[in-house]
Formats: structure tokens, C-alpha cells, sequence
């Protein structure tokens, strides 16, 4: 497959979604084919997930939600890279097995939620070519947060401590996840983000 698909994953109050914006400005900038897309998608399945989020359903519903919507969104994804276009995604399949593995384990949740949902998203998710992790003091994240006019049943900090975990878990298994610290100001992350994607674009 031609193109580059490149995802962006982080607690919540990273600056994830400010990095992804900024780097895909520069890249624009710069003349390259360049799409920016994030999960949950704006599909009415992207909408289902979010409706779930402010709802109480179980972990596992929500679970199928994220990636019945990565599923639609990977086909998406596909043709873009087919395109050779860059792929910047905000969040992907490594936000379900983070997020989704914490919430399953406080359900009590019988398997090891984190190999279960790890297991099933590596049959049929799109491999990024680089994931750049924002890593974050949840402590810190929360503080960010806090500042926001709507805080969401994921933006506690025992939970983001739980699903930060998950997250380094991930980087040591694959390769392919680069570590950013996610805590000076956000140009300074972007510039740090913007290095390591020279890694993988020529
Ligand atoms: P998002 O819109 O990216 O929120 P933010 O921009 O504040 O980071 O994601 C919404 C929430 O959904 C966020 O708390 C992370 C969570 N999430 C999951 O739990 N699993 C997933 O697979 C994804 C994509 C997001």
C-alpha cells in the first residue's frame, strides 16, 4: 500500500488534537497530499460511539461501538493510503485497547481485557506506519482538563492512570509506537512530533 498512515494516541488532555492540527498545517504547508481524521469519526456510527460515551452502557458495548466505527473508517483509510495521501489519524485502534481494556477490568471482565481487545483489533485494523504517543502525567492531564466547559466519565485521573499504563504497555510491544513527552508547551511537542515524522516521510 502506497501513502503513509501515521496515528496520534494519548490520555485525554495531551494536546493531542492540537499536535495532530498543527503538524497537519505544516505538512500542508509544505505541498504534501495530506488528509487529517480522527475517531470517533463524524459517521453516524462516530456518533453512535459518542452518544455512547455520555450514556451508561457497558464497557463492552461501548467496546464494539469504537470499533465498529474503525472498521468503516479503515476501509476510508485504505483508499486514502491507495491514493498516497499521509494519513494523520486523532486516535486509532490503540485508544480502544487503552481505554476500553481499563473499563472492561473494572467491570471485572473475565479474560485479560487488554490481550482480549488487543487480539481482536490486530485481525483486522490497518498497521500505522509510525504512532506517535503524547505521554502525559495523568495529574497534569487533569489539570489541563479541568479548564474544559465538559468533562467525560474517561477524564478521572485513576482511569487515565490505568489507561496511561496501557498505553506504555502498547510501546513495548511494537515498534512502531515513538514515545513524545506530551508536558512542555504544545509548539515545542509539535516541533519534537514533527522530527520523529522525518523518520518515516522522505
Ligand atoms: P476524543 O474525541 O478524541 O476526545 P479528546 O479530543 O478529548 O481526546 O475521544 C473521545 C473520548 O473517547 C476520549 O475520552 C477517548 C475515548 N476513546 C475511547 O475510549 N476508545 C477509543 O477507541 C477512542 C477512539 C476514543
Amino acid at each position: 500500500m502506497a501513502g503513509k498512515f501515521i496515528t496520534l494516541d494519548g490520555i485525554d488532555g495531551c494536546g493531542k488534537s492540537s499536535v495532530a492540527e498543527s503538524i497537519f498545517r505544516t505538512l500542508e504547508e509544505q505541498g504534501r497530499d495530506v488528509v487529517l481524521t480522527r475517531e470517533p469519526t463524524d459517521s453516524w456510527i462516530g456518533e453512535a460511539v459518542k452518544r455512547s460515551i455520555s450514556e451508561d452502557h457497558p464497557a463492552l458495548t461501548e467496546a464494539f461501538l469504537f470499533m465498529a466505527d474503525r472498521a468503516t473508517h479503515s476501509v476510508e483509510i485504505s483508499e486514502w493510503l491507495k491514493g498516497d495521501k499521509i494519513v494523520i489519524c486523532d486516535r486509532y485502534a490503540d485508544s480502544t485497547i487503552s481505554y476500553q481494556a481499563a473499563s472492561l477490568s473494572l467491570e471485572g471482565f473475565d479474560e485479560d481485557p487488554f490481550e482480549w481487545l488487543k487480539g481482536i483489533s490486530d485481525l483486522y485494523v490497518l498497521s500505522p506506519d509510525l504512532t506517535i504517543l503524547l505521554d502525559l502525567d495523568p495529574g497534569v492531564a487533569m489539570e489541563r482538563i479541568q479548564l474544559r466547559e465538559k468533562i467525560t466519565k474517561f477524564e478521572n485521573q485513576d482511569f487515565l492512570t490505568k489507561v496511561r499504563e496501557n498505553f506504555l504497555r502498547l510501546a513495548e510491544m511494537e515498534d512502531r509506537i515513538k514515545i513524545v513527552d506530551a508536558s512542555p508547551p504544545l509548539s515545542a511537542v509539535a516541533e519534537e512530533v514533527e522530527r520523529v515524522l522525518r523518520t518515516v516521510l522522505d
